[in-house]
């Protein structure tokens, strides 16, 4: 009876414990991914960056439509400091969304998108 009772309540625990875990990882969009791949943001380096500094003030979805070229993106987040009050960006930080935005928010993706 004993073991009954530890048992029950060892699973009650997990249980709980699991839920908060689920919990959690419900709330967190970024660390699950698929939302952002849908969205047009597959998972590779620098996506959580973009996903945190370029989502503050207007939707992603702004950013997917965009397809633009290394040079224009440059110009993009210059012009976000500049005129729209955005946070310089820490040169890491910089180069990662950088990197990231002429990786896979390009003008040849948009190109394959449009022609799919
Ligand atoms: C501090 C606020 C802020 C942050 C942070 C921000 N933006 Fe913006 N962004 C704006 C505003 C405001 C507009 C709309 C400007 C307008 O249309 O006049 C905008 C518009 C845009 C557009 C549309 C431009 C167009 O031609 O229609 C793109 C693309 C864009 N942002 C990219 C980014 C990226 C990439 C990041 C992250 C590096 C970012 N934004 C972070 C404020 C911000």
């Amino acid at each position: 009876m004993r073991n009954n009772c530890t048992l029950l309540r060892t699973a009650l625990v997990a249980a709980t414990i699991g839920s908060v875990f689920l919990f959690l990882g419900a709330d967190d969009v970024y660390s699950e991914g698929d939302e952002l791949t849908e969205m047009g943001l597959p998972p590779d380096i620098g996506r959580d960056e973009v996903a945190a500094y370029c989502d503050a003030c207007h939707s992603l979805k702004l950013v997917v439509q965009q397809g633009l070229s290394r040079a224009a993106w440059e110009e993009t987040i210059e012009w976000m400091v500049e005129e729209q009050e955005m946070e310089p960006l820490e040169s890491d930080d910089y180069k990662l969304v950088l990197d990231y935005l002429a990786k896979h928010v390009s003008i040849e993706v948009r190109l394959k998108k449009r022609t799919q």
